[in-house]
């Protein structure tokens, strides 16, 4: 269930200041993210990293799971000295000095943070502050790898981003925490907005599922929203037309799986009114658990994998698309 969010969070937009794309030299941040845990981010975000940094773009993959770090590993990296905790901490000064080069060329990392407990307690202003030194990085991408479910900070990383992908397995469990990650998302980009404040109380009302109003919805939220004020339901609109989620199936065995990508399209389209961007699915390969045995990224152990062909379709995919940016949605 999404969480109720203290209205203090909200004091300033987290997202705006930090996704203007004036402040940096990145082009674009992709983040993947997906509600479940072990659906396969991590696996996707080292391979698409290594994909784009082959088409020689330079490439920042940032570890976000601020939990459980493990995307140097996916990498073939040690744990490094300096992770994302030094820089929240500020034990080093520039984020710059937490990038640690990763012997494929043109593909850096930084760590995630280690000490959990610190990162929870994040703040509004760390979260810009991270935003708009990711966005000063000397690359030409920058890949989160976000964690599993659904907290504040995986919710605004995942917003900040230019590209946002929401990764699922065809099986019930994860779809479900997918819907739930989306919706989180859905929500929580209308109470970040200044101009949706006139209806926090029902967005919140919303968010909590439970309430008097008969709220259940997104299409319930939006008949309140209009009725208390039309203006506000306008710029609902326009808010829920700037979000386009993009959908990557995972572990893919049959045309019944990648089918799976469409129901959740059409569903979300129903339910919420978003227009799902579904990316395309990547085939179940039994050799990912080798490559994961031998700490080594499975792109370069398997280059010949159809495994391999897919993810390089998708990221050249969006790839190009960037090249074109007057058609990308943000
Ligand atoms: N396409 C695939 N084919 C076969 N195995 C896969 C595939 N994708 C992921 N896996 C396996 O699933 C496991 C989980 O993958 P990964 O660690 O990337 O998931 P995650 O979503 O990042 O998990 P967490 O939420 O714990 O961070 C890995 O051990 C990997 O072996
Ligand atoms: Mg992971």
């Amino acid at each position: 269930m999404a969480e109720t969010l203290a209205h203090s969070e909200w004091s300033v937009d987290p997202l705006k200041s930090a996704t203007a794309p004036a402040l940096g030299r990145v082009k674009q941040i992709w983040a993947i993210g997906g509600g479940k845990g072990g659906v396969g981010k991590s696996l996707i975000a080292s391979s698409m990293a290594i994909s784009l940094s082959r088409f020689h773009q330079k490439v920042v993959a940032i570890d976000l799971d601020l939990g459980g770090a493990n995307l140097h590993t996916t990498l073939g990296v040690d744990l490094p000295q300096q992770s994302l905790s030094d820089f929240i901490a500020n034990r080093v000064p520039r984020i710059d000095d937490c990038v640690i080069p990763t012997g494929i060329p043109n593909l850096s990392v930084i760590s995630g943070a280690q000490d959990s407990i610190g990162v929870m307690h994040l703040q509004n202003e760390h979260k810009v502050r991270l935003l708009e030194a990711f966005r000063k990085l000397d690359a030409d991408y920058v890949i989160f790898d976000l964690g599993a479910g659904t907290s504040s900070h995986t919710i605004d990383f995942f917003l900040a981003a230019d590209v946002g992908m929401v990764t699922v397995l065809p099986e019930p469990t994860s779809i479900e925490n997918a819907y739930r990650f989306i919706k989180s998302a859905f929500y929580r980009k209308l109470r970040s907005s200044p101009t949706m404040d006139p209806v926090a109380h029902l967005i919140d009302a919303a968010m909590e599922g439970k309430n008097d109003l008969g709220i259940k919805t997104p299409s319930d939220l939006f008949r309140e929203v209009n009725a208390v004020s039309p203006e506000a339901g306008m710029r609902m609109k326009e808010l829920i037309a700037g979000m386009q989620p993009r959908l990557v199936l995972n572990q893919v065995r049959t045309q019944t799986d990648i089918d799976v990508g469409f129901s959740i399209k059409s569903v979300c389209k129903r339910y919420f009114g978003i227009d799902i961007d579904y990316l395309g699915y990547l085939d179940y390969d039994s050799s990912v658990w080798q490559a994961v045995r031998r700490k080594k990224p499975f792109m370069v152990e398997f280059p010949n994998s159809r495994l391999v062909g897919n993810i390089d379709k998708i990221t050249h995919h969006l790839f190009r698309k960037a090249s074109t940016p007057s058609t990308i949605p943000r």
